[in-house]
């Protein structure tokens, strides 16, 4: 079954051909780093707009990728949550159109799902339970897999996600947007022991918090320049020495890791997994791969580092798995739909 997945909850507009939920045929990822750099994060306009432009060349360029036409097409998924409200609402009504005018079946994908569904373009899937760990710039979320239809929410971020902390002490500390990439390179030249950074204490410890992280970084930075709480966050990069950048990055990095391994650690004594999955943009940290890996007495299984960050590809193959096709008249767009809702 070929499946077309498109994916624009965010900032990278994709789509992909994905056969029977396994083999990629194709995978186009229209990235818009570039657009959003000097402004530190994702502008929702700019990202709506640039979904527009480039939505209908990206499926063009999968179907040619593929090296297949329309009427190889089985069925097409969209992303329809969550996310942003204009970025979903473009490849959504882009997925729509072409499911009434090409005559094709309309799979909605949760998003967070999805990541986990990267896991599935690997030569050794996850084994059902599985324990999954999705953590992106949006979601940090540990999710007990019984199969693929039947899932259990263990505990999630209460304040920012973890990638959207990477994002924030990367742009304290002076390194560029998206922080996640910037500060795993910075922290190999880093010491990850100068700094000990408390970790948070929750009533479920399957719940995740990284706001607090964020701010006793902040603090940190702050004290090293020898200035007061009340000093902007935005003026402190300048005047940190390099040194400085590089041990607040390894620190925190490291601190991070921590809280993500002490509840997949708990989870699979509790739970006692067959596999442990890792998803989402963050699952590209290595450093976090190797920690998870070292602490779990289960090998890890992550996505190929293409299919860490948004793609379409896993778009496809969560369609394939969970299969629930909708008339694309009735499809709206859900922003902050959680998987407990599904
Ligand atoms: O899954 P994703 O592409 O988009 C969302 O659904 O949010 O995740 C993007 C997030 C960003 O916060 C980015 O900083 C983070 O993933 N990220 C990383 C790495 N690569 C991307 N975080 C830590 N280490 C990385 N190597
Ligand atoms: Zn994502």
């Amino acid at each position: 079954m070929n499946i077309l997945g498109i994916e624009t909850s965010c900032d990278e507009t994709a789509a992909a051909i994905v056969v029977d939920g396994t083999t990629v045929l194709a995978n186009v990822v229209n990235s818009q780093i570039d657009l959003h750099t000097k402004y530190g994060g994702v502008i929702p306009e700019i990202a709506a707009r640039s979904h527009l432009e480039v939505i209908n060349p990206v499926i063009d360029q999968a179907l040619a990728q593929a090296k297949l036409t329309w009427d190889d097409i089985d069925a097409i998924a969209v992303t329809y949550a969550p996310g942003l409200v204009g970025s979903l609402l473009i490849g959504s009504l882009a997925a729509r159109t072409l499911a009434i005018i090409k005559n094709k079946p309309l799979i909605p994908v949760h998003h967070i799902l999805s990541h986990f569904y990267a896991n599935f373009l690997t030569a050794t899937p996850p084994t059902f339970p599985c324990l999954a760990l999705t953590v992106s710039g949006g979601h940090s979320q540990l999710v007990l897999f019984k199969n693929h239809a039947q899932f259990q929410l263990l505990g999630q971020t209460l304040d920012d996600a973890v990638g959207e902390a990477f994002d924030k002490v990367a742009k304290i500390i002076g390194l560029p947007y998206p922080g996640g990439p910037a500060i795993e390179q910075a922290a190999k030249l880093g010491d990850s022991e100068r700094f000990k950074f408390t970790k948070p204490r929750l009533d479920n410890p399957y719940d995740f918090s990284f706001s607090g992280l964020k701010t006793a970084v902040l603090r940190q930075a702050q004290q090293l320049i020898g200035k007061d709480h009340n000093f902007p966050s935005f003026e402190i990069a300048p005047l940190l020495s390099k040194q400085d950048q590089l041990d607040l990055a390894a620190s925190f990095q490291q601190t991070a890791a921590e809280i993500l391994v002490q509840a997949i650690t708990k989870a699979q004594a509790e739970y006692q997994p067959a596999s442990i999955a890792l998803a989402g943009g963050v699952s590209a940290n290595q450093f976090l791969c190797e920690k998870i890996n070292q602490a779990c007495n289960l090998s890890l299984i992550h996505p190929p580092i293409e299919f860490c960050t948004d793609n379409a590809a896993m778009v496809a193959s969560a369609a394939y798995f969970l299969n629930k096709p909708t008339d694309p008249y009735q499809l709206q767009i859900s922003p902050n739909l959680s998987i407990e809702d599904l």
